[in-house]
């Protein structure tokens, strides 16, 4: 059998419930080297929290050398309540951050999709969300997470002050808009930009610089301008008007988590994050799901790890080019999901109630 070349994958399964999950994804990546003659090349590293145990930082340089080899990196989560009084550079977010900006993966591809098999899990009624497919893009390096000056400092009158910085420039606004024209493309074509230009010069800007992509590249795309405060109303309101969502990254870190919940679970939703393509069509990428390291269920065998698995699949099909590969996993889950098999997060009446490794498990025996 003919052996492809190596793919280098850096497995960064980090805190919390991210060691159950990103064990999962390892099982999934085991599958499809032995049983299709994939040569995937895992390594791993700590991240977050374990890294700060272990190194006094939330990601050393080793761990991000290897992430800038790597064809892609899978992340688990970061953070928890034991991290939370560190000062800011040490905690764990810090280490996501820090991937984010270095690798330059300023494009945060945020699926919200309504599996048809958990309409009833979602806290909107069923005709709301059954159907339900939006893409959220998110900005990912830029804005009130990065922008300088930022900082706690004393004022005159004893106060404090603390200060961050909100500031997009056009070659950033554009990048990321052509991403969401170019996914649009590929869907319903209509993309709704989300910004609060009736109260920031940054939003204007945004909206003027989006509006110019779509006249100058994508006549056929619809394109809708919305503030956010009323995306975040028409999210729940009528989900379903949304095809591709762009959006700053504050806002997108936002209704990114109200999307996602009108699927039902986090525990579902996988995420992107890409950067520029290079000259051979090759661009850096880090997968995530976009759950966080929920402390409380950590080590409990209750985590779903579907969200990461999804991610995985992102990355077979985006930065692996390995599409089929991508079809029969995001099939697998799908068949495992009609079969009534539930984690706790989405568990409902009637349906069977498995653990983490149990629906790896499953998911695995419905690979093709
Ligand atoms: C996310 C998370 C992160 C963010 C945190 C963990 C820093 O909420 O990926 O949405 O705010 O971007
Ligand atoms: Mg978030």
């Amino acid at each position: 059998m003919i052996k492809i070349k190596k793919r280098k994958i850096l497995l960064l399964p980090g805190d919390g419930i991210g060691a159950e999950v990103i064990g999962e994804v390892k099982k999934i990546i085991n599958w499809f080297n032995k049983k299709k003659s994939l040569d995937f090349q895992t390594e791993e590293g700590l991240v977050g929290g374990v890294s700060y145990e272990k190194h006094k930082k939330p990601i050393t340089d080793e761990v991000f050398y290897k992430a800038l080899e790597s064809e892609a990196v899978i992340l688990g989560a970061v953070g928890g309540p034991k991290w939370d009084n560190l000062e800011f550079s040490k905690r764990p977010e810090r280490a996501l951050l820090k991937l984010r900006k270095e690798l330059k993966l300023f494009a945060n591809l945020r699926p919200a999709i309504c599996f048809k098999q958990l309409v009833d899990a979602s806290s909107l009624k069923p005709e709301i969300v059954s159907g339900l497919d939006i893409m959220i893009v998110r900005e990912l390096t830029g804005g009130i997470y990065f922008g300088e000056p930022r900082g706690i400092k004393p004022i005159e009158n004893g106060e404090r002050k603390g200060i961050n910085t909100h500031s997009y420039t056009s070659s950033e606004i554009i990048r990321v808009a052509k991403v969401a024209f170019e996914l649009a493309q590929k869907r319903n074509k209509k993309v709704t930009s989300c910004e609060k230009s009736n109260v920031m010069e940054a939003g204007v800007l945004w909206r003027e610089e989006v509006q110019k992509v779509k006249d100058e590249d994508y006549p056929n795309i619809e394109l809708k301008h919305m503030l956010a405060d009323n995306c975040a109303m028409q999210l729940l309101r009528d989900p379903k008007q949304f095809d591709v969502i762009v959006t700053d990254n504050l806002f997108g870190d936002i209704l990114s988590d109200e999307a996602a919940m009108l699927t039902g679970s986090l525990g579902l939703l996988p995420s992107a994050s890409l950067g520029a393509k290079d000259k051979n069509g090759k661009m850096r990428s880090m997968y995530e799901p976009v759950h966080g390291s929920a402390p409380d269920i950590a080590g409990k065998g209750q985590a779903n790890p579907i969200a990461s698995i999804l991610s995985f699949s992102m990355a077979l099909r985006y930065s692996l080019d390995l599409d089929k590969e991508a079809d029969n996993l995001d099939k697998a889950v799908q068949k495992v999901l009609d079969d009534g098999l539930r984690t706790k997060d989405i568990l409902s009446k009637g349906k069977k109630e498995v653990s983490t490794s149990q629906m790896g498990d499953a998911i695995i025996s419905k690979l093709k």
